[in-house]
This record gives structure tokens, sequence and C-alpha cells, in this order.
């Protein structure tokens, strides 16, 4: 735990020269250029952003693979899966399973390479897609780590339908995020954390798991639950 922790703020260090980095010439929401176009524009910062996201998420998705039942399910598709390091965690913990990690292809090489390393290039696959533009691979499992919240409700709500969409009847939408509570009172990283991509990004938000639930039912979803995972972070699942 105490490595977990020690991480955590080691790769919150990392997130905050990467904000610098940003607001420093590249404001974007004032030059309206497509967010992750401008971090990956320059190689070193698409590097400090992969090491910041793998630092921070590293804990949940462990905890994610220990508490999820995936015992039902053959092939989960992790979107914006950059490094791959979810498809990772999870394959270590399951053996049973196949999976897809989807991100954009400035992306693609760097997770080819880490799961080569890992030694499960048989079992995860890279996969280049910009999911604004692309249907979403069909899978039994969809999850989304730290996605929704970098967007403005229409563009979550194109991602929360794209993932209805490749998920078959029982199949499962998981969403791992600093879901804030559902009173607003408590979860205090989670709504500081709201109020950074809102100065950052211009209009994207962090959300409770009410505001989860109801645009998941608004496209058909039928059954929910909150699982939480490390610190402020929990799994909110949909259920087709
Ligand atoms: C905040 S990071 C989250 C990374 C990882 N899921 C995690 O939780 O650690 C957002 C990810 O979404 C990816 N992404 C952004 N826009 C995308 C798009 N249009 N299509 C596919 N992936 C995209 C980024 O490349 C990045 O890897």
């Amino acid at each position: 735990m105490r490595t977990i922790v020690s991480g955590w703020d080691e790769s919150l260090e990392r997130l905050e020269s990467l904000t610098f980095v940003l607001q420093q010439p590249y404001e974007i929401k004032h030059t309206g250029a497509p967010m992750f176009a401008e971090l990956y524009s320059k190689p070193d910062r698409l590097e400090l952003f992969m090491d910041a996201m793998s630092g921070i998420s590293a804990g949940n998705f462990q905890t994610f693979a220990e508490k999820f039942d995936f015992s039902r399910y053959h092939k989960v598709c992790d979107v914006g899966g950059a490094t791959g390091q979810l498809s990772m965690l999870v394959a270590r913990k399951h053996p049973h399973l196949q999976f897809i990690s989807a991100d954009l292809p400035e992306v693609t090489q760097i997770a080819e390479q880490k799961i080569a390393a890992a030694g499960l290039a048989d079992r995860i696959t890279a996969k280049s897609l910009d999911f604004f533009a692309d249907p979403l691979p069909k899978a039994d499992v969809i999850t989304m780590g730290m996605i929704l919240h970098d967007w403005n409700l229409e563009k979550k709500m194109h991602l929360v339908r794209a993932a209805y969409d490749a998920l078959p009847p029982g199949g499962a939408f998981v969403v791992i995020e600093n879901l804030i509570d559902d009173a607003r009172r408590e979860n205090e990283f989670g709504l500081m954390m709201s109020l950074n991509m809102l100065i950052e990004f211009g209009d994207a938000f962090d959300f409770t798991a009410a505001d989860f639930f109801g645009w998941c039912r608004e496209v058909g979803f039928t059954k929910t639950e909150v699982i939480p995972l490390a610190g402020p972070v929990s799994a909110g699942v949909a259920y087709k």
C-alpha cells in the first residue's frame, strides 16, 4: 500500500509538471486544437503523460482486477487503453480472458512494446482507433479508465452510446473514474479534479455515479453498480 501511495504522489508531481507544460504555450481551450493532438505533438510530452497516467492508474486497475467478476466473460476491450496497463494487470489475474487495448495511433507502438515485454502479446492486441470516428471493437466487457472525464456531456454521451453498441446483451460497461458521491459533499479529490478539468479544457468535468447511471439508462443499459477501488476512485458498472 505504501508503494501505491508513494507512486501516486510521484505521479501527481509528474502530472503537475505536465499541467504546467500544457499551460505555457498551449492553452488548449484558447487554441481550440484537439486536446490530445496538442499533447502528443512532442514525443517527450507523450512519454511524460503516459508515465503519469500509469503511476496514477496502477493501484486502481489492480484493485479492479481483484474485485470485478470476470468469470462469465471472454473478451475485454479497454478503450483509451494507453500503455495497455489495465489489460496487462487484468490478464495476469484472469488467464481465460483475451484483450484489445485501443487508443490513438501515436500510442499504439508504445502499448505494443510494453505488452510484448510483459510476454502477453498472444492475449492482448494493441489497436489504433479514434473513439469519436470509429465504432468500438465488439467485446463482452468495455472498460474506460479516466476517459469520460476528459470530455463535455455531448462527447461523454457519444462514448456511452458507442460502448452500448459494442456490447452483447449481458455485457458490462465499466468506467474507472474519481466518481463523486451523489450529494457532492465527500469526494473532495473528485470535486477538485472536476474543477481542474473545467479550467484546463473549458467544458470537461468529473461526475457522480448517479450522473453516469442516468446517461447509461438513457441509451438502454439496465442494471448498475459501484465498486470502490483505491482512494477516491471507483468503478461504475452498467450492464446491457
Ligand atoms: C486520461 S488518459 C487515460 C489512460 C488510461 N485509460 C488510464 O486510465 O490510465 C486518456 C487516454 O485516452 C486516449 N484518447 C484520447 N482521445 C482519443 C481518441 N479520440 N480515440 C482513442 N483514444 C483517445 C489518450 O491517448 C489517452 O491514452
